[in-house]
């Protein structure tokens, strides 16, 4: 029997997946990874301006170079249309899987697609796409990461419970259109609304960046001069907003309570300050669960359409004590 290439098995797959499309029946599924002792494998960054970003794209790195495979690293330096374009690159080399981070929910779109039509399995990895558009199981293997809604609701649960007379709210958004963005703004928001007395006077997009966020909170410390708690969809945002709350002449974790999420090395040598008030953790190192995952699927596994990442909460009572294993 002729040995065939992958390649060609896929071609031949997506002609007959065209030709059931034709006959009305459902599309096909994600494609098929074969178990091999070596792979080419992509992993398509959004960015790479925070410790956040940095710890993801090192975990990934060091499991790759632990396992001996092959790793294809692009960083889409905050744009989606690049990213689309790495992915597509990727496709043009031949990897065997692609890992991606999509930067926002819709662009991405295309780049998912693309690397399923050309027999390439693409596991999401922190950040998930439309699902209106694209199905785990479906169009891609499966989103790997935290419950960004679950996030929201912890940082407005521990506001809740110790704001003491602190309940007016400025929300720093994350890049918008992205999920982290809004399921921590859907998580926060539906549990603040639930709570007595407490409002958000403003809310508005940090682009997930230190001084973007900085910028944003001096502008809205201006025009909500009575606003007493600050909650950032990540750590960047919360120390830039320090610095605007310091401008102000305003103390950060006296006058004003910063919440923030991520939980990066510096965020949690704040909350040992005092300077920010509670970090949710949003657990960056993916690389072991992300390679096992895949090697799950070569093995014929039925994977899971969420695989969860745990994420730690960090304020005053252990912030010391959790400093030196954070990120
Ligand atoms: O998708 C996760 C978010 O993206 C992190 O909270 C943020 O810091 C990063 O850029």
């Amino acid at each position: 029997m002729p040995a065939f290439s992958r390649r060609t098995l896929m071609l031949a797959a997506s002609a007959l997946g065209a030709l059931t499309l034709t006959a009305g029946i459902a599309a096909a599924q994600v494609p098929p990874l074969e178990q091999k002792t070596t792979y080419k494998v992509g992993f398509a960054q959004t960015e790479s301006n925070n410790p956040w970003r940095i710890a993801q794209t090192e975990s990934m790195k060091a499991e790759a170079a632990k396992l001996g495979y092959q790793l294809v690293y692009t960083d889409a330096a905050g744009s989606a249309a690049k990213q689309v374009a790495d992915v597509n690159s990727m496709i043009a080399q031949g990897v065997d899987v692609i890992f991606l981070a999509p930067r926002e929910e819709k662009p991405l779109i295309p780049a998912v697609m693309a690397a399923k039509k050309n027999g390439i399995p693409v596991i999401l990895l922190d950040r998930s796409v439309d699902p209106k558009l694209a199905k785990a199981g479906k169009d891609y293997l499966t989103f790997i990461g935290s419950d960004f809604i679950k996030e929201g609701e912890r940082a407005a649960e521990w506001l809740v419970k110790n704001a003491n007379g602190k309940t007016k709210i400025i929300e720093l958004e994350g890049t918008t259109g992205s999920s982290p963005a809004n399921d921590r703004k859907k998580g926060f928001d539906e549990a603040i609304k639930k709570a007595e007395g407490f409002s958000i006077v403003a809310s508005q997009s940090g682009d997930f960046a230190r001084d973007k966020g900085r910028q944003v909170a001096e502008a809205l410390l201006q025009s909500h001069p009575d606003a007493n708690v600050i909650y950032a969809h990540n750590d960047e945002m919360a120390i830039g907003a320090i610095s605007a709350v310091e401008a102000a002449g305003k103390v950060p974790g006296k006058d004003i309570l910063i919440l923030s999420i991520d939980g990066g090395k510096e965020a949690v040598g704040l909350v040992a300050e005092g300077k920010i008030a509670a970090v949710v953790e949003c657990n960056p190192r993916f690389g072991p669960k992300a390679f096992e995952t895949m090697a799950r699927y070569a093995k014929g596994e039925k994977i899971e359409p969420w695989v969860i990442n745990e994420d730690k909460f960090y304020d005053a009572s252990n912030a010391k004590a959790e400093l030196a294993n954070a990120y």
